[in-house]
């Protein structure tokens, strides 16, 4: 991989030690090229016009869902495109009829937009919400699994990757784990797609949830939800208006309609259209680069900068060190310090981009392809400082 053309063609780089695509990836030039050429069209012919309609309703958008389902092996018909992986992980919480006393089994490692609709369904349905503790290993959270779910347990929800250590989880066998005893499955892929390849196909999850704004390097406004194909009919639209994509008559007497049979079906009202084509455009940036080149990249930088933080003391390293069951998110604790604290700290020390925990005391470095062990060691410095 040339590391320096590849930074060449992303200007937010030039601009800190951008650690944080965990949080906002950095967009490629092109990215917001397309998305402004999208806009001149808008402005050239008005937003409702046949050309524009053509080209980026129908077209350009369409595009983005046929790339999207390639991306991870699914049809476009399963594919939705929502403004943000929380409205795809409410898509499901919503959408499915929730009875009292049905459970749902979570971890104790989701981010907030994968803990909060649950609660909402324990307040509002009297729905239980069963809570697995993750260690590092993937034999044990298996079990804690096996031992959570039971036979009211509707759906088991977490994270491919989590987003408090990196951890990547048995994603395949929990989703085969939830099968066997007829729960349903959703994954959040929120720090999953684009930092390697995904394989719905192989993985067999109900539900996916993916931001495009992450590893990606999308827009923020772009996300996606995959329903498989076999809940297209049973998972309800909790929201719809005009857009939505169903067969309704106008008349108030029969108070009668049809969802389409696709996951359109959870698309409805006005949508960034153009962040959309965006979209689009950054999966091919990605695509380019090719994940044969990005995980092995990410995985060297990665380990060499955990195997460093280990020995840093006064630190706390919360990552898995092996590479099997982590990604480029690496997560420390520093005790002494919130996460204001930290988040300053690194960013007054040579502009290091990072994302922290307030409460949980946590500094959290996303460690992309396209970083450098120039940037890997200035964060070192940096954490040495801290510690
Ligand atoms: C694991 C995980 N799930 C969901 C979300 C929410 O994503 P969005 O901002 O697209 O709603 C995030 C955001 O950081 C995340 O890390």
């Amino acid at each position: 991989m040339d590391v320096g053309a590849l930074r060449a063609q992303i200007p937010a780089l030039a601009n800190s030690i951008y650690l944080n695509t965990g949080t906002f990836g950095p967009l490629p030039r092109v990215v917001t090229e397309e998305i402004i050429q999208g806009h001149e069209l808008i402005s050239a012919h008005g937003a409702f016009s046949p050309v524009v309609r053509q080209r980026i309703e129908r077209e350009g958008y369409e595009r983005t869902r046929t790339r999207v389902a390639q991306l991870v092996d699914a049809s476009p018909d399963e594919i939705a495109l929502t403004s943000s992986a929380s409205q795809g992980i409410c898509t499901i919480a919503y959408g499915l009829d929730w009875k009292p006393g049905d459970e749902v089994v979570i971890t104790d490692q989701e981010h907030s937009s994968g803990e909060l609709p649950w609660f909402v369904l324990h307040k509002r349905f009297g729905v239980n919400v069963r809570v697995v503790q993750i260690t590092q290993s993937a034999d044990q959270i298996l079990q804690r699994f096996a031992d959570a779910i039971t036979p009211r347990t509707r759906l088991v929800f977490a994270s491919h990757v989590c987003s408090t250590t990196g951890q990547r989880l048995p994603a395949k066998e929990i989703c085969a784990l939830a099968r066997e005893r007829n729960a349903l499955v959703a994954l959040d892929g929120a720090h999953a797609v684009g930092q390697f390849p995904i394989d719905l196909h192989d993985l067999q999850p109900d539900f996916y949830v993916m931001c495009g704004h992450k590893w990606l390097l999308g827009p923020q406004g772009t996300a996606m939800l995959f329903v498989a194909r076999a809940h297209l009919d049973s998972l309800q639209p909790s929201w719809i208006g005009w857009g939505a994509q169903c067969e309704y008559t106008e008349n108030l007497a029969t108070l009668s309609y049809e969802p389409l049979a696709t996951a359109r079906r959870f698309e409805f009202g006005t949508k960034p259209w153009t962040l959309f084509l965006g979209l689009d455009r950054a999966i091919q940036f990605i695509e380019q680069i090719g994940f044969d080149a990005i995980e092995p990249r990410v995985h060297q930088l990665a380990s060499q900068f955990k195997n460093e933080i280990a020995q840093i003391s006064g630190l706390e390293l919360i990552t898995p060190q092996n590479n099997e069951h982590s990604s480029g998110l690496v997560s420390v604790v520093a005790k002494n310090f919130t996460g204001s604290d930290l988040r300053a700290f690194f960013w007054n020390h040579q502009k290091i981009l990072v994302s922290s925990h307030e409460l949980a005391r946590r500094v959290r470095f996303s460690v992309a392809c396209f970083n450098t062990e120039n940037e890997i060691a200035s964060a070192l410095d940096a954490l040495r400082a801290l510690a």
